[in-house]
């Protein structure tokens, strides 16, 4: 007879609900979260393996019969379907720990010791499950936080040396998934300076899969850590079950996607081990990021807006807060300009209507003044002869405007030319007797090194203490990591990769314990960084220099299943031959800024911008903290829309662009609405109307939510209306 010992991270009847007592037979570990159960089982030789990840039944007394109605091949090993596969000893496939003991032996064996749950705040379960070695005092305690209500499991391992000397670690992962169904299709995500977020999707081969990244910094340039992966055929929007994971985590990552001999998906995801050997000292612990990750069995919207939801609540810094809208002046004058030109812009961004003036590169540095890409960086002294009076008479200037000032940092990088290389060489990421190699022109600081920490933790506070009216930092990092080596690190070379992660996160904690809530735009030479660790510090992310709307409708696109939309950067830009109409609906869709040169518009474009700035500042809380919905594919159709409602279900907003120009395209056939309730009646009204045209849409008309779901609105979209916003709003009774 089987008895269960049973542990249930969900519902509050639930909490502790331990039945059953007896540890030599089985122990069933499901973890629950609203919609889905990822269930482990202790079995009899206290193997932990994942039994199931799946929709959750009603009866879990019978997650216990799921194995016996699987008929598979064998698993020779029984731990091919670990819930953390230890490598060397029975193991037969891509383990997610190897080690090294103290007396050189490799094996490691991890068998269930215990379980605890704590339950941490209303909708935060955490569960600890103990591994341990029967052989060697080697402990793994494997930890899935679970936030029920929005179907989240973010999980990560402890890993603790108890042994009498030193043991390696040589892979060592954040979660260990094991998925069966009927076949697999990865969605993955490869890019480019400018190109990020191109998605692929294929079905998945046996064989591993491996994602991962050994960029040292802005380590998702050509890939990032998310990626989702379809069950039994390719989910949609509305349909289909579909698995989201993200690597919580900053620096190199490497995710491996197993489909192994018995047609099971193995998902193993952490920190790239690649260069990373870890020793690990007597008494001392690992603790690896965390791997969030979620299933859905309503589509790819539905995870969305599940991962969305607990970003804004749990993740994303200031997540349920407002965000600034702003001009930015990179692209208007690059390395140009100087006090007096910087005070016109600051008069243009109260003509503008924004809340913020962006100062960006190329107001520091003196022996090598920052003129260009080639110097500079590192030398945070305001440039004396671009700014004699300091950015403080910049900061007061914009308070006289009645707009805020945010600036620009680069605060790991520096430029071979620079005070700080000469006075400071040993704190310079590079190989001491190889020739350097540039990423644009500049070398990356040593943050595994704790003075350098200072020193940038120095950069931004000093800022601040200099500057206390200073509202927004915008936090660059242009250069990947080449010739990885620290002098400060001397003979732990293989702990570089990961000691620069703990500095630099370690750097943006006592930021964040000194100043909690200024906004940091997480920027990186375009897009390059953004996480889910990284979120902890920053208010948002810039999603590609390329800023071209046709273009970010696409790219905007793709990280929207992501990361929510308050968190995404969107200016406004010369890139492109779109209208200004168009290049403002598009950077409408997150938060809104601009980056052009307000002198050169037109009349009716300032009228336009100054006008459409006062209807966003009226409309972003739906942007912000809305539920997303994709509804017209840019990859699919001629027309793109995306909607953005609220939780209460009375108003919302929706952007639709024209993306294909040839002859006659355009909104032939309406777009279904997603998101109302059905039986409510609504209107529609288009926003962001150019001076002088008129809107052919019937703002008198009530339509039902049940119509405008099921048949769908028109927004009138042709080559003569390439852009259109409306809003949706209840008719009040
Ligand atoms: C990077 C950023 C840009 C700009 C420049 C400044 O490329 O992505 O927005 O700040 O650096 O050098």
């Amino acid at each position: 007879m089987i008895s269960i010992r049973q542990l249930v991270c969900y519902g509050f009847a639930l909490l502790g609900g331990v039945t059953g007592s007896n540890l030599e037979a089985q122990t069933l570990i499901p973890i629950v979260t609203s919609n889905n159960a990822l269930v482990l089982e202790a079995g009899k030789n206290n193997d932990l393996s994942v039994i199931y990840f799946g929709k959750k039944l009603a009866n879990d007394q019978e997650y216990k019969f799921i194995p016996s109605v699987y008929n598979q091949t064998s698993d020779y090993s029984d731990v091919l379907n670990a819930a953390y596969t230890a490598s060397g000893s029975r193991n037969l496939v891509e383990p997610a720990i190897s080690v090294v003991h103290a007396d050189g032996d490799r094996s490691l064996d991890l068998r269930y010791v215990k379980h605890e749950q704590k339950q941490l705040a209303e909708n935060i379960v955490l569960c600890s499950i103990t591994l341990k070695d029967p052989v060697y005092d080697f402990q793994v305690v494997l930890n899935y936080k679970v936030y029920p209500k929005q179907d989240i499991i973010e999980q990560w391992a402890v890993i603790k040396n108890q042994e009498k000397g030193n043991i390696v670690l040589e892979k060592f992962a954040s979660a260990n998934l094991h998925l069966k169904a009927k076949g697999f299709w990865l969605n993955q995500y490869h890019g480019d300076w400018a190109k990020e977020m191109q998605p692929e999707e294929s079905k998945l081969t046996h064989g591993i899969k491996t994602l991962d990244s050994k960029l040292g910094t802005r380590t998702n340039l050509f890939q990032p850590t998310v990626f989702m992966v379809s069950m039994n055929k390719p989910a949609t929007e509305e349909e289909g079950t579909v698995l989201y994971g993200a690597l919580a985590y900053s620096g190199n990552f490497r995710t491996d996607l197993e489909l192994d001999y018995q047609d099971n998906l193995r998902i193993i995801s952490g920190i790239n081990n690649y260069a990373s050997g870890y020793t690990l000292k007597p008494g001392e612990e690992f603790t690896t990021p965390s791997f969030i990750y979620l299933l859905s069995d309503k589509g790819k919207g539905f995870a969305s807006r599940q991962l969305h939801d607990w970003a804004r609540d749990y993740r994303l810094l200031d997540g349920k807060g407002n965000r600034l809208s702003l001009l930015n002046n990179w692209e208007a004058t690059y390395f140009n300009f100087n006090e007096s030109k910087l005070k016109e812009l600051l008069q243009d961004t109260k003509k503008l209507g924004v809340d913020l003036f962006l100062l960006d590169d190329g107001w520091f540095a003196n022996k090598y003044p920052r003129n260009d890409d080639k110097a500079g960086l590192g030398d945070w002294q305001e440039n004396r002869s671009k700014l004699p009076n300091g950015v403080a008479s910049l900061v007061r200037e914009a308070t006289n405007n009645g707009v805020k000032f945010g600036i620009w940092v680069e605060p790991e990088m520096v430029s071979p030319k620079s005070e700080l290389y000469e006075k400071h060489p040993d704190w310079v990421v590079k190989e001491p007797a190889r020739q350097e190699h540039y990423f644009r022109n500049q070398l990356v600081l040593d943050l595994s090194n704790p003075k350098v920490q200072d020193f940038v933790f120095g950069v931004v506070d000093g800022l601040f203490t200099r500057n206390p009216g200073l509202a927004y930092i915008k936090w660059d990092c242009n250069a990947v990591i080449y010739n990885a080596h620290s002098a400060y690190l001397g003979k732990d070379q293989s702990h570089f990769y990961i000691e620069y992660m703990r500095g630099l996160y370690n750097v943006l904690q006592r930021l964040r314990v000194k100043y909690p809530v200024v906004p940091m735009m997480l920027c990186s030479g375009g897009s390059g960084r953004v996480d889910y660790e990284a979120l902890k510090y920053f208010t948002e992310y810039w999603p590609s220099d390329n800023t071209d709307p046709l273009e970010r409708i696409y790219i905007q696109w793709e990280y929207s299943y992501f990361y929510p939309a308050i968190a995404s950067a969107n200016h406004v830009t010369d890139w492109g031959r779109q209208p200004i109409k168009f290049r403002t609906d598009v950077a409408m869709m997150g938060k809104l800024g601009f980056d052009i040169v307000v002198s050169h518009l037109s009349e009716n474009d300032l009228a336009y911008c100054r006008q459409v700035i006062k209807e966003y500042n009226a409309f972003r809380h739906l942007v912000y903290q809305g539920d997303q919905y994709r509804l017209a594919d840019p990859r699919k159709e001629a027309v793109a829309s995306m909607a953005f409602v609220n939780k209460e279900r009375s108003e919302g907003v929706i952007f639709n662009y024209l993306v294909n120009n040839r002859y006659g395209e355009g909104s032939v056939y309406p777009i279904q609405l997603r998101g109302l309730d059905p039986a409510a009646m609504y209107r529609l009204r288009e926003l962001s109307l150019y001076p002088g045209t008129k809107s052919p849409i019937d703002s008198g008309r009530q339509y039902s939510g049940e119509f405008l779901m099921s048949i769908g609105f028109n927004p009138a979209i042709s080559t003569s209306r390439t852009s259109v916003v409306l809003k949706v709003e209840k008719v009040k009774n």
